[in-house]
């Protein structure tokens, strides 16, 4: 007989990043409970080892018109193949949050669509499937709490191998949260790629940003880390009058770099830039030194993250850089888990 795996396992397919936050929070709390866990994008996951594993909690968003995120594309078609049979996934526990907004008509598709589809192929529901929704005043986090509370106690019951300390023990958040998510290492002005300095100033700014993007706690799927083709704004009107709610635009670009082919119906994924004087003030406040060279990783876990994206090419790049191309210094709304962590570091200061 094949033997199951004992790791709690946490899937997450994410757009803008919500799903990925919450499948964080998830392993955090597993880990409070002393249950270990993987947690792995469902791009980095291959869906053929589903009935190898023995219990998967999934945190999936919902985009576009109620489509699956980009990132989950392969694997919900894996799982949709007709071969698979009604027994494919029998012995397997799961449970489903969704993240999605009751404004939308297909609200939180993707999560109900996976829960039946689970379903169907044999898996049994640990919980009924939690929908966070957007339009609450809470956010998603209204029903992540008590879907998270019947997660965790029935768990408890039907899974007790999960949690070896027994199902009262718990690690202290503070204790938790302190622990830096990613690390960052500082490098030698000499460990700088000597091949930049011979690319063209598009090539450069090409390679910067891909290797700012890949080393980002931020999920970008790997072929999207680079951009394609460098535009200049060459016309910016508004289409709506002034005192109308929505500010809709035309804009014409030229092509500044290489041409590249598009058709009607292509989405144009714009990547901003960010006011120089904010960055410079965010680095300063920050007290850290903006020429100084650096490569960021996620923090080593006994039991986290499988990422196949993690650039083992190590080149370091500049912390300015870094911040100007992947952090939003000036209009990013913290989340939770921020005040969490800032509430857990002002008790600790006045201990
Ligand atoms: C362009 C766009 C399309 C969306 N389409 C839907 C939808 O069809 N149904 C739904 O329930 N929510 C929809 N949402 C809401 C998202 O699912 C919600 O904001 C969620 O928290 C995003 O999670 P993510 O950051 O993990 O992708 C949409 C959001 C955006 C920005």
């Amino acid at each position: 007989m094949e033997m199951k795996s004992m790791t709690l396992l946490i899937l997450y397919a994410t757009q803008t990043g919500n799903a990925l936050d919450v499948a964080e929070r998830i392993a955090r709390e597993a880990e409070r409970r002393a249950c270990t866990v993987v947690i792995s994008s469902t791009d980095d996951y291959d869906a053929n080892s589903l009935p190898a594993e023995d219990t998967v909690i999934f945190v999936v968003s919902t985009t576009g018109q109620g489509d699956t995120p980009d990132s989950m594309k392969v694997f919900w078609r894996f799982l949709l193949q007709r071969n698979l049979g009604s027994h494919w996934l029998e012995g397997i526990h799961y449970a489903v949050f969704g993240l999605g907004d009751s404004g939308y008509q297909k609200y939180n598709f993707v999560a109900k669509k996976l829960d039946k589809r689970l379903s169907d192929l044999g898996a049994t529901a640990v919980v009924e499937r939690g929908l966070g929704d957007d339009q609450h005043p809470s956010g998603y986090e209204a029903a992540l709490d008590p879907w998270l509370s019947s997660l965790w106690s029935r768990l408890n019951e039907i899974k007790p191998h999960f949690f070896p300390k027994g199902p009262d023990f718990l690690v202290s958040n503070e204790e938790l949260i302190g622990l830096p998510k990613v690390q960052v290492t500082y490098h030698n002005v000499n460990d700088m790629d000597s091949r930049l300095s011979t690319a063209t100033d598009f090539k450069y700014l090409q390679m910067q940003i891909g290797r700012a993007r890949s080393m980002s706690s931020g999920k970008v799927p790997h072929e999207k880390s680079k951009p394609d083709a460098f535009l200049k704004m060459v016309k910016n009107f508004p289409l709506t009058r002034a005192s109308h709610e929505k500010d809709v635009r035309h804009f014409e670009f030229e092509f500044v770099s290489q041409v590249i082919k598009y058709e009607i119906g292509d989405v144009l994924e714009v990547l901003p830039s960010q006011s120089p004087a904010a960055v410079d003030s965010f680095i300063q406040r920050c007290n850290l030194d903006p020429e100084s060279l650096i490569t960021v990783h996620p923090r080593e876990m006994e039991n986290r993250h499988i990422d196949n994206n993690v650039n083992t090419l190590d080149v370091p790049i500049k912390l300015r850089t870094f911040v100007e191309l992947t952090m939003d210094v000036t209009s990013a709304s913290p989340r939770r888990y921020f005040f969490e962590a800032r509430s857990c570091d002002e008790l600790l200061c006045h201990c």
